[in-house]
């Protein structure tokens, strides 16, 4: 494993840095938001040079030379032939999830969604005066994933959307082809649409599981779904607004559209360009990257379930780590946390209160920094 990629990082401190810009000036190491430490694989940092020496920051149209890396890197790693005209580029993906309910806001009267949730799940339908059901997760074999049961008694109507999180954020569920098939029967029995956000594909960490696009999964399937893409969890490009939606139902994909129409623009100039250099040139640093990540969780995990009151729950996939705190005896444990030294988000923010997220995207140094911060809290109330 080539460590050094991942531990020569740049000091984020007083950077205007969302994720350590929130403590800023005081002693914790923070552990929330959704990007990572490191540096960009070096050929993004040098595409990112090139196109600022260039100097001209003008108006731009999509790259074609992307188009075509983006289709065929989605056959060679995930069996999945697109069509350029299937594509809509976004700025970001908590956009299209907003797009997705916007567009879809005649046909549903309800989105449905799976909790623990990426919080913008949970407010998009809101945002479009839909109203949003929440189903828990069903917890088997300390792995989380669908409630098929749950799903089978639900009240749904034709055309209601569903919003999936694949692979999910927070509990890092990589869904099986066998699940995902399950799935897609039950939604396209129900005449409903889905919304598949697929912004961690990238990111599996079990060598037995693998990535399965949920609109390639069954044609049938894939005239009622959307599904969001995007390089930046991947490559840790999230400040340079570059992602897209998959659409290839023509009727759906001009709805989609349309809801875009005036207000969404198009990534930036800059955004396009380093999204082709990480797609082009990125893959030997992405697999370091699963070494490296797949060695935090690991760490992580084993330190975790040695400390009292925490169940630790392994992501097969993504950098995120979901840990019930639910027996810590104090009434806040992301409260607590912060107050001995560690800033993790907390559950409630993704529906379920007592539990915290951990961002396993920094240096294994702070990680263990972090991990032993919160032994020492743990053990403090035992
Ligand atoms: C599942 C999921 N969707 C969307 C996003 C946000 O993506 P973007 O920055 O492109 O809006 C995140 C960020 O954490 C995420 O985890």
């Amino acid at each position: 494993m080539n460590r050094e990629l991942f531990e020569s990082i740049p000091d984020r401190r007083n950077t205007h840095s969302l994720k350590w810009g929130k403590y800023d000036g005081s002693d914790i190491i923070p552990l929330w938001v959704a990007d990572m430490d490191f540096k960009s694989p070096p050929e993004v940092v040098s595409a990112a040079v090139k196109a600022a020496e260039f100097g001209n920051f003008g108006y731009c149209h999509t790259p074609i030379t992307l188009v075509d890396i983006l289709l065929q890197r989605s056959k060679d790693l995930y069996d999945w032939q697109i069509q350029k005209s299937w594509i809509v580029w976004l700025p970001s993906v908590a956009c299209g999830l907003n797009v997705c309910c916007r567009a879809l806001k005649m046909d549903s009267s309800q989105v449905f969604t799976q909790i623990p949730i990426y919080p913008p799940f949970l407010s998009a339908p809101g945002n479009f005066g839909l109203s949003s059901k929440e189903i828990p997760m069903k917890l088997e074999n300390h792995r989380f994933s669908f409630d098929f049961d749950a799903l089978g008694k639900l009240d749904t109507s034709p055309g209601d959307l569903f919003m999936l999180c694949h692979p999910h954020n927070p509990v890092g569920t990589a869904y099986t082809e066998a699940e995902l098939y399950r799935f897609s029967e039950w939604i396209v029995s129900r005449k409903l649409y889905l919304c598949s956000d697929e912004i961690h594909c990238d990111l599996i960490l079990d060598s037995e599981s693998k990535h399965f696009p949920i609109a390639s999964i069954s044609p049938e399937l894939a005239k009622r779904c959307i599904t969001l893409m995007a390089p930046s969890k991947t490559f840790n490009l999230p400040g340079f607004g570059c992602s897209f939606a998959i659409i290839s139902e023509p009727q759906l994909r001009v709805k989609f559209k349309q809801a875009c129409q005036g207000i969404v623009p198009e990534p930036p100039a800059m955004g396009f360009a380093l999204a082709e250099a990480a797609y082009r040139h990125g893959e030997p640093w992405r697999q370091e990257l699963l070494k490296y990540l797949t060695q935090n969780r690991d760490d992580a995990c084993n330190g975790l379930s040695r400390m009292p009151f925490l169940v630790p729950y392994s992501p097969q996939a993504t950098y995120l780590l979901w840990i019930d705190a639910r027996e810590l005896p104090v009434d806040n444990p992301h409260k607590y946390f912060e107050e001995n030294g560690v800033g993790l988000s907390d559950g409630k923010d993704f529906g379920a209160p007592g539990f915290l997220r951990l961002n396993l995207g920094c240096s294994n140094q702070l990680l263990h920094e972090a991990l032993q911060r919160m032994n020492k809290a743990c053990e403090a109330l035992s």
